[in-house]
């Protein structure tokens, strides 16, 4: 795992917007970003799973969090406007945005690829981080020291056969991250990707059945790189993409 130990409180006074953070990955990170102090904005399409989060977040005494409810795949950007919006009135500035949710898609070759699906996929991880970026840089602008976080994946940085639309959206991320990193490398703002490395959720376990999800680390137990990368102390670190457990190829 990334080696780092957070000091208590280290993202105290912070407003962190997660997707996805209704179940796996993103669940987490929205817990463990509370649980150090930040103000969470719990975005996601299933407004039953964000309440499941808001209340374990409010009944663990963290800062109140906030839900903001949004399909990234049908969202046009008016919807998106509407939440920059909503989030300059009751916010007045991001400190982090971590762009965590994704769909896997089929592990299929792509002469068989669906079209349809191919453009879901697109949609959700690639073009929403691109409209949710743009939308929010003025609320990222007004931050003393922000933090932009992409979230990759293996084949994003290497494609293997049959990931399809779902390596070529990850590829896509880590260009729109580091077209965005050198854009504001003057500025305050950081932008870096994420690869979080095969971890026990329930995409993992579509994308390989067989697997036994015992044998594969916990998103908590992947959270010291999106730790890091959230609080002050990756002040500094720009353009970088970073795997949260050592690569296994
Ligand atoms: N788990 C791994 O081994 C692994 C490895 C490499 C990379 N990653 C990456 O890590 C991130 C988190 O993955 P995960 O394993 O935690 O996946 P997950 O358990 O499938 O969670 C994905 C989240 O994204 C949300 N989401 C999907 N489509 C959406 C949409 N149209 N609008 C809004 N939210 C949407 C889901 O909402 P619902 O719950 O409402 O469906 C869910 O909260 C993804 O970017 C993934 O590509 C994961």
């Amino acid at each position: 795992m990334f080696d780092y130990t957070p000091s208590p409180q280290s993202l105290a006074n912070r407003v962190i917007l997660v997707t996805g953070a209704g179940a796996g990955i993103g669940r987490v990170a929205a817990q463990t970003f509370a649980a150090q102090g930040a103000t969470v904005i719990l975005l996601g399409r299933t407004l039953r799973k964000l309440e499941t989060v808001y209340d374990e977040i409010e009944q663990a005494g963290h800062p109140q969090p906030a839900i903001y409810p949004m399909n990234l795949e049908g969202a046009s950007p008016k919807d998106y406007e509407d939440m920059a919006n909503t989030l300059e009135k009751e916010f007045g500035r991001l400190d982090g945005l971590l762009h965590n949710a994704s769909l896997l898609g089929t592990l299929t070759p792509l002469e068989m690829y669906d079209i349809a699906l191919w453009f879901q996929v697109m949609q959700v991880n690639l073009n929403a981080p691109f409209l949710l970026t743009k939308t929010c840089l003025p609320l990222l602008k007004a931050s003393k020291d922000a933090s932009v976080v992409f979230t990759s994946s293996s084949v994003g940085r290497k494609s293997r056969a049959y990931w399809g639309a779902y390596a070529v959206s990850k590829f896509g991320v880590e260009g729109l991250m580091q077209t965005l990193a050198d854009e504001l490398s003057n500025t305050t703002i950081r932008v870096n990707s994420i690869n979080p490395g095969a971890t026990r959720t329930l995409m993992r376990a579509s994308a390989y059945p067989g697997e036994d999800p015992n044998t594969l680390p916990t998103p908590t137990d992947i959270m010291p790189l999106y730790l890091y990368l959230m609080s002050a102390d990756s002040q500094g670190v720009n353009g970088q993409a970073l795997n949260a457990q050592e690569p296994k190829n």
